[in-house]
């Protein structure tokens, strides 16, 4: 299934904690430090999207942030780390110019495979403890990312540790934050996600609060694994022990009987008030379509016990929102996992002939693109039928693109050849399956649509484009049997003839 090469060439890395991480940035001329005073409010937000790029721009570490000088708690911020595929093959410790194709190909059996984690005694977060009234989170320099968002998000890219209170398996995702007074973080969770299948198991018990802790700042393999979609019964810790090749060492918390990685920088401790009464009013933010919308409206709050972290720790927050020229880390992360998820549900529901998926970084899987190597007509519809009715569509995959397997689904340029001239839409190439569940978070979609109590996640018409050659045309005689023409591309040899000329053309050396 995965390229047998890029296999061979996987050497995990375990890191050890995020200044280690720094460091191999470091080394590979991945980083950028920021020695100059950035603002908290607004400006290091802001710095970080433009910086970002096309997934190709720098990890950032801001090292002086206004109103956090020499003194504070906490002095800097890091971002950026996963906001581009060299870093992704790093940690997945692959040669960092591994395409993003080989990604997705690994990134089918990642999440499945599992080390244990190791429970050690205690570790460098345990440094400096902070308990009861002495907590006060406005001493972190946690970043208003972007004017619009109703506050200063400190929950970005943090590990959120909670526990089924049945199984005992201990779930991490990455769900974000907001600072709402000094001791009190309301976050955005869906009830689809694994800890909302915790909130209702210990609402079910009787419970008004369900205890919750958050490493901030770790090895990579955190930040990326708690992002993506683990298998329910799976714990993170495991999944991320295999991608590093060895066990996570985890310390028991001060207040909660929740555990959190020994070296990771920050830990909030706390209870999440899964009372309705209790909820405290959250957002807008700045979200992962690049739009501002997430809502303001009252959510569930974790009431900070306990915070315990390294001497001098560093922050790791993310500026989230992907649009052209300003991938995010969660889109560029996304783009793997969302296409080697949507390719497992195509193989288990036994969809024949696919050859490659691609979720583009620009939207993270809203739009998913498909090559198959067709044997009969109407395959494309098999693909979009198995991947809407899968769980995997929550808030993905509302545009399905299904090409044939000449045309490269990394190239944008391919697809829109083939969208323009191998649909018809005359023929059933379009598709529009309405009213299905969707997204809350798609401005496309009607307020009153975006309704999650009635519609699931929000209610979407999705939609196929079947961009592959119809099989069902007859075969034209004039074409030698064909279905459709032939490309202007030239024969192999008039090439090979072509370009044994190459030099003597002129037309090797560099343009203009
Ligand atoms: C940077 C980032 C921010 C995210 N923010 C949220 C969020 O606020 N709420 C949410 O439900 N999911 C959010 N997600 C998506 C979840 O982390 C993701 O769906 C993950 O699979 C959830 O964990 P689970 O599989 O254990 O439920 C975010 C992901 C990333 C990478």
């Amino acid at each position: 299934m995965i390229s047998e090469q890029k296999i061979s060439e996987r050497k995990p890395v375990a890191y050890g904690d995020m200044r280690d991480w720094i460091k191999a940035l470091d080394a590979a001329g991945e980083l950028k430090r920021i020695d100059a005073e950035v603002d908290w409010n607004i400006e290091l937000g802001t710095v970080a999207r433009l910086a970002q790029g096309a997934a190709d721009g720098p990890a950032l570490l801001f090292n002086n942030i206004r109103d956090y000088g020499a003194n504070s708690r906490c002095r800097q911020v890091m971002t950026g780390t996963l906001a581009s595929y060299r870093r992704l093959a790093m940690l997945m410790g692959l040669p960092p110019d591994t395409h993003a194709r080989e990604l997705v190909k690994l990134g089918r059996t990642i999440l499945t495979e599992g080390i244990a984690p190791k429970i050690v005694k205690t570790g460098p977060v345990k440094e400096n403890v902070i308990k009861g009234d002495d907590v006060d989170l406005n001493e972190f320099p946690v970043p208003q990312w972007n004017r619009i968002d109703g506050g200063r998000y400190i929950l970005t890219y943090g590990g959120v540790v909670t526990k089924d209170p049945n199984s005992g398996i201990m779930n991490v995702g990455v769900y974000r934050g907001m600072v709402a007074g000094k001791n009190l973080i309301p976050i955005l969770m869906w009830r689809a996600q694994h800890i909302g299948h915790h909130v209702t198991a210990w609402q079910q018990k009787g419970h008004k609060e369900m205890p919750i802790a958050v490493a901030i700042g770790w090895e990579p393999s955190m930040d990326f694994v708690g992002g993506s979609p683990v298998p329910k019964d799976m714990c993170e810790y495991d999944v991320i022990g295999a991608i590093r090749g060895a066990p996570v060492e985890l310390v028991k918390c001060e207040t909660v009987d929740l555990h959190v990685p020994a070296t990771a920088e920050i830990v909030i401790e706390g209870y999440l008030g899964i009372d309705p009464d209790s909820y405290v009013m959250e957002g807008p933010f700045a979200e992962f379509t690049g739009y501002v919308a997430g809502d303001r409206s009252p959510k569930p709050a974790i009431r900070v016990t306990c915070i315990t972290h390294r001497t001098d720790p560093i922050l790791r927050g993310t500026i989230e929102g992907s649009m052209p020229g300003s991938f995010s880390e969660n889109a560029v992360c996304s783009s793997i996992m969302r296409a080697a998820t949507a390719w497992n549900v195509l193989d288990r529901a036994g969809v024949p002939g696919v050859t490659d998926v691609w979720c583009p970084p620009v939207q993270a899987g809203t739009n998913i693109f498909v090559q198959i190597k067709q044997s009969y007509r109407n395959q494309a519809k098999q693909v979009a039928n198995a991947l809407w009715g899968s769980s995997a569509a929550h808030v993905r995959y509302k545009h399905v693109t299904v090409v044939d397997d000449d045309i490269d689904i990394h190239d944008y340029a391919a697809i829109d050849w083939a969208i323009a001239y191998r649909v018809n839409a005359g023929e059933d190439d379009i598709v529009i399956m309405p009213s299905t569940f969707g997204s809350g978070l798609d401005p496309s979609t009607r307020r009153r649509d975006r309704n999650v109590m009635q519609f699931g996640t929000g209610k979407w018409a999705r939609v196929l484009i079947d961009a592959t050659i119809n099989l069902d045309y007859d075969p034209d005689p004039d074409l030698g049997g064909a279905r459709f023409p032939p490309t202007a591309w030239p024969a192999p040899d008039d090439i090979a003839a072509a370009k044994a000329r190459w030099s003597e053309f002129g037309l090797d050396k560099k343009k203009r």
